[in-house]
């Protein structure tokens, strides 16, 4: 089905009756099959005969708006059901709603963490297809830096990034000094690197990472090692997947890689989870390897923040980085992260040491800015003073942070705070994406042989995400194209891999339910379309 076929059946739009009292105008992307169970949900003071019936065939995805009286059907995606335009038609619970989404929806009747959804404007396909923007307001300018906003619980600009790094610090086990929100991940990788990889030819000069490292960590490595006039053929280790037909890494086959080259080697940059496979290394045993031999331990994070229990602190890691837009939703581009352990971030007063010291020599060395600089003599203009780091990760801010992009991100991290933080997300994840796999596991035989599961099996190797490879490779763009109509929203990394990620803060069980439905009839007539 084209978008244009597709679209004749969409914006059925209307609005239904319900009875008085029905309540508070929120908005849902539901099958329409559970769409009275949201209802119930979310009127839980409507009772059920104030539905008048709705005959429903199969699941359609709509968003609704429950108004005080009525509820608005905004989108629908698909064909099939036409909705009666003006009836004061209302809905009920389908007669024909299978086994298997009933049990979903017990499951998230159950879950702990269901009223979190609500928290987030998920949007229709519609937005999506358009990237509709939020309209903008205007903001306060500098002055903003120092006076209190009326009527705003934001913080002052000057401290909007210490609130950002104090709310994120927990959801990656660190001290709140530890932490700096700033920048892009990219950026802070290169920004680590440059401080904390200062290669000696004729000593330790090597980088180690994965050889199927996200592009953007290899190009990173490569260039800081250029900067220097070292080779990337000398200076750059790669860590293959030790068996030919995995992309697994084995954590024995990453120590014995660091064992190896472990003289030689000054920093070892390595992913939480990796980006394609979904695997999460043994961060902790990794880190201390590494460290017991002198190396410089980097843990890129993208994939990891805001999905796994993280202790960067205890575990001693001496540095990472992370992008927000993955399960921090701070949305593309998102204002970034670092992490610095507090052994390398220590100002000392070198002056009462050393009066002939330089002022570095009290501190790492650093691409700095004013925004690293002490909060106290920032603003003062004064460039005959020496510049003096913030102690802690601040200290290797550089610039203003986005304000905008920061207090979105807060607005997200606060979400993480209502929940209980990274331990009963865990434990939804966890459920979650068992669901999930038992789900696919659960396909017929012919459409499973269309695919097989690469991530580990083991949940303490994983965090939420199933990347699934199809056996072939002509089957990914009629899939994706399936799932995009019918907006099912999952990634794909060509040529066979599609990465599907329940985030436990707004994903139900009912929506594995629907993307394993719409997954196995996207792999049949996909399959029907290569068999021709
Ligand atoms: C694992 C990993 N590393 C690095 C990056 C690059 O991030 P950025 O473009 O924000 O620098 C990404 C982006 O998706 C990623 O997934």
């Amino acid at each position: 089905m084209t978008e244009q076929e597709s679209s004749a059946n969409v914006a059925t739009r209307g609005t239904y009756p319900l009875a008085p009292q029905s309540g508070k105008s929120r908005q849902f992307l539901v099958c329409l099959s559970s769409l009275c169970h949201s209802f119930r949900m979310a009127l839980s003071s409507a009772s059920k005969e104030r539905f008048m019936t709705y005959e429903i065939q199969e699941s359609r995805l709509f968003t609704c708006v429950l108004h005080e009286h009525s509820i608005e059907i905004i989108d629908r995606v698909g064909t099939g059901v036409e909705l009666p335009g003006s009836d004061p038609t209302t809905l009920t619970m389908p007669e024909t709603d299978s086994p298997g989404r009933q049990h979903a929806l017990s499951l998230d009747e159950r879950d702990p963490l269901r009223s979190i959804r609500g928290e987030f404007v998920i949007p229709t396909k519609n937005e999506v297809t358009s990237k509709t923007l939020p309209s903008q307001g205007k903001l306060p300018g500098v002055q903003g830096h120092f006076k209190p906003i009326d009527n705003s619980p934001l913080p002052t600009w000057l401290n909007v990034d210490a609130l950002a790094a104090s709310l994120m610090a927990p959801i990656v086990g660190a001290q709140e000094s530890e932490v700096a929100v700033m920048q892009t991940l990219t950026a802070n990788l290169h920004f680590l690197m440059c401080a904390f990889y200062r290669p000696d030819r004729n000593g330790r000069h090597k980088i180690i990472l994965e050889s199927k490292a996200f592009p953007s960590d290899h190009i990173a490595v490569e260039t800081q090692i250029r900067l220097h006039g070292l080779s990337p053929a000398e200076s750059m280790v790669c860590i293959e997947p030790p068996a030919p037909h995995s992309p697994i890494l084995t954590t024995d086959h990453i120590l014995s890689t660091v064992a190896e080259h472990a003289s030689d080697t000054a920093v070892l940059l390595l992913p939480g989870i990796q980006y394609y496979t979904g695997q999460l290394l043994d961060i902790p045993t990794i880190t201390a390897f590494a460290r017991a031999r002198s190396i410089f331990v980097i843990w890129d994070l993208a994939h990891a923040a805001g999905n796994v229990p993280l202790h960067l602190h205890d575990w001693d890691v001496d540095a990472a980085a992370w992008c927000s837009y993955k399960y921090l939703n701070s949305g593309p581009g998102g204002i970034a992260s670092l992490f610095v352990h507090s052994r390398h971030t220590v100002v000392a007063s070198a002056s009462a040491a050393n009066p002939e010291a330089a002022p570095e020599d009290g501190f790492a060395p650093r691409l700095a800015g004013w925004w690293g600089n002490d909060k106290a003599t920032r603003f003062a203009m004064d460039t005959t003073a020496a510049f003096r780091p913030v102690p802690g990760a601040a200290g290797f801010q550089l610039s203003n942070p986005s304000v905008l992009d920061t207090t979105a991100l807060c607005a997200s991290l606060e979400v993480f705070e209502t929940t209980g933080g990274m331990g009963p997300l865990r434990e939804k994840s966890l459920r979650l994406t068992a669901y999930l796999e038992s789900l696919l596991e659960e396909l017929p035989e012919d459409v499973k042989n269309m695919f097989h599961i690469i991530t580990p099996r083991a949940a303490k190797k994983r965090g939420a995400q199933l990347s699934i490879l199809l056996t072939d490779d002509a089957l990914l763009g009629p899939v994706m194209e399936t799932l995009e109509a019918r907006a099912v929203i999952v990634d794909e990394r060509k040529p066979n891999v599609i990465r599907v990620a329940p985030a436990p803060l707004y994903n139900s069980f009912t929506d594995c339910y629907n993307f394993v439905d719409e997954f196995r009839k996207a792999l049949e007539s996909a399959g029907k379309g290569t068999q021709q």
